[in-house]
């Protein structure tokens, strides 16, 4: 018998509205400056009202935090400073009694040098089990080619190691070895990891850096077919024993080179879109779609149980290695004034001041997050539009506390403020008197609110997490016009082939328009809807009907940042040949 994951749904995670927090960073229920798990549950009622339907939580297991635990140093098991396991377990049932699902993080590829694995194989002799854990050398000649990730911090992806008298491998911090894949012992281990928190009944895993697992010497050690072989078996792990759970492929790398993390649907259900989230904000910038259509006409399809992961910021900062060096010119330059918002490839600021605070472009960018195809991933705090502390080192600026409240520390903690593992933001445009959830909650105009509305209208209809995309080419390149269509009885592969011949009356089937206008000023724009003459577009935020729509060219004209949800109801004449 399979242990089944708590959504009924196997294809539930094309459906969801994902949400990534740090429990760290959300509630602190003790007074220790620190969120915890008893903290998280007692703001679930906030996030059920939001309408999110899964929650990323950020790595909780025993770590020194030297990369806000990524550093792992015991896989099955919750940092103290955040909980029990027991807490971690009421965490879940409590999320689960709420219909939402939980994700977590597997990070494999590398441990915390504090690990035990790693404290004992630095001890151990050359060939021997304990030392086979991790990638040794004794040289730091291998592997040149590779590049290094934490270019801020990191010389070389080797170190030295005085005790082992050997260098170790590791494509992130140097306080992060490398496990060695080759070994079919760290496997087993990772295997075991994993099924501990499948019981329990977690529903999905992020799979940290997955493209790194395997080094061979004269390629780039990304990408490799033994480690695509690797996730296969954890995929076939997961497969064999339980069900409606699902694996998200952390690869930032080119559209082409992510379509094989989803394999034949035996890899990944879902990988982060990675390129297409800096070209969103070029796009905005630029005031021209070229970035995004470009981008999406290079996304190959993918096998139809597979979903693209979509977000506009995250933990991270907004990496900039999938762009050209212009492009990477281009966005350090619009987005970043000051050369402390960059850090190695990327820009290291929240999603509201990377906007100048601009409200319309806020609402833009989130309508494109909303309805590209994909499985939108928010990044906690931008639904009130917190702002960042670009004065706090590493990525730690986009990490701050939860700002709940106009009170001390912003309702998230009653601790003395400098024993905060953070000190919340206080500037006065973003501030926590200025930004917070209760006094969003009091104004129905705020982003709050904004947000959970485009959340609820989005989870009413199957087409922006299931069906098929196509862009329209107005003549004004401002303007980003695309089409959504559903038709429940084929699947999207099916319908990706066949967008131009799709059956808008069948029953069930949805249709919708989306219209975007990426200017500062104003924009008309001509669409070229003749394929649904006849048809009724409506608004979807309002549920106002629009002009019918005819075989001319349909006219538009668009305020600033502003977009258009439009569902094509009724059904188009028959053509005349
Ligand atoms: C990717 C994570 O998103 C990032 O925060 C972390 O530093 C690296 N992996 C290394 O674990
Ligand atoms: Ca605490």
């Amino acid at each position: 018998m399979k242990k089944s994951g708590s959504a009924t749904d196997s294809l539930w995670y094309k459906d969801a509205v994902i949400y990534e927090l740090h429990v760290r960073a959300f509630q602190d229920s003790n007074g220790d400056g620190i969120g915890d798990f008893p903290g998280l549950i007692s703001r679930l009622d906030y996030l059920q009202d939001l309408g999110v339907t899964c929650l990323w939580l950020l790595p909780f297991f025993p770590s020194p935090l030297r990369d806000d635990g990524y550093d792992i140093a015991n896989y099955t098991d919750v940092n103290p400073s955040y909980g029990s396991l027991d807490d971690f377990k009421r965490f879940l049932a409590a999320a689960h009694q709420r219909n939402m699902q939980v994700l977590i993080e597997l990070v494999i590829n590398h441990t915390s040098d504090q690990h035990p694995w790693f404290k004992a194989s630095r001890l151990a002799p050359p060939g021997s089990p304990e030392r086979n854990f991790y990638v040794w050398s004794h040289t730091d000649q291998l592997y040149k080619s590779v590049p290094i990730i934490f270019s801020d911090t990191e010389k070389s992806n080797w170190t030295w190691d005085e005790t082992a008298g050997a260098y170790y491998w590791h494509r992130f911090f140097s306080h992060q070895p490398d496990l060695n894949f080759d070994n079919p012992a760290v496997f087993e281990e990772v295997l075991k990891a994993m099924r501990f928190w499948l019981d329990l009944g977690v529903d999905g895993f992020r799979l940290d850096a997955i493209p790194y697992l395997i080094e061979r010497d004269g390629t780039t050690c990304d990408n490799l077919p033994e480690t695509h072989a690797i996730i296969k078996r954890i995929r076939a792990a997961i497969d064999e024993g339980y069900s409606n759970r699902f694996l998200l492929a952390e690869a930032n790398t080119w559209p082409t080179d992510v379509r094989p993390y989803f394999g034949n649907g035996d890899e990944c259900h879902m990988a982060f879109h990675f390129p297409l989230m800096p070209r969103i904000y070029m796009a905005l910038r630029q005031e021209d779609r070229m970035p995004i259509t470009e981008i999406m006409a290079q996304t190959p399809p993918i096998p139809d149980c597979c979903q693209w992961g979509l977000f506009l910021r995250n933990h991270d900062e907004l990496t900039l290695e999938m762009v050209t060096s212009d492009e990477r010119d281009y966005m350090y330059f619009a987005y970043s004034a000051d050369p402390r918002m960059r850090i190695n490839v990327g820009i290291r600021r929240r999603l509201a001041p990377l906007v100048d605070n601009n409200r319309r472009r806020i609402e833009l960018l989130n309508s494109l997050l909303f309805s590209f195809p994909g499985t939108p991933i928010l990044y906690y705090g931008d639904e009130i539009g917190m702002g960042d502390n670009i004065y706090l080192g590493d990525r730690n600026g986009v990490r701050t506390p939860m700002q709940w409240n106009p009170d001390r520390n912003a309702g998230f903690s009653t601790a003395v403020p400098s024993r905060l593992y953070f000190p919340v933001i206080m500037d006065p445009t973003f501030g926590y008197q200025a930004v917070n959830v209760e006094t969003q909650l009091s104004e129905p105009s705020s982003l709050l609110h904004w947000t959970r509305n485009m959340i609820a209208l989005r989870k009413l209809f199957h087409v922006f997490g299931r069906g098929t995309l196509e862009f329209l080419s107005p003549e004004n390149r401002k303007v980003l016009a695309y089409i959504r269509h559903y038709d429940p009885h084929s699947d999207s592969r099916e319908q990706t082939e066949a967008a131009r011949v799709r059956d808008v009356t069948s029953p069930g089937n949805e249709t919708v328009l989306c219209v975007a206008n990426l200017s500062r000023f104003a924009q008309p724009v001509s669409l070229d809807l003749s394929e649904f003459a006849g048809m009724q577009p409506v608004e979807m935020l309002g549920y106002v009907p629009f002009p019918i729509i005819t075989s001319q060219p349909y006219p538009l004209t668009l305020a600033p940042y502003s977009f258009f949800w439009l569902e094509l109801q009724g059904a188009p004449e028959a053509r005349q040949e």
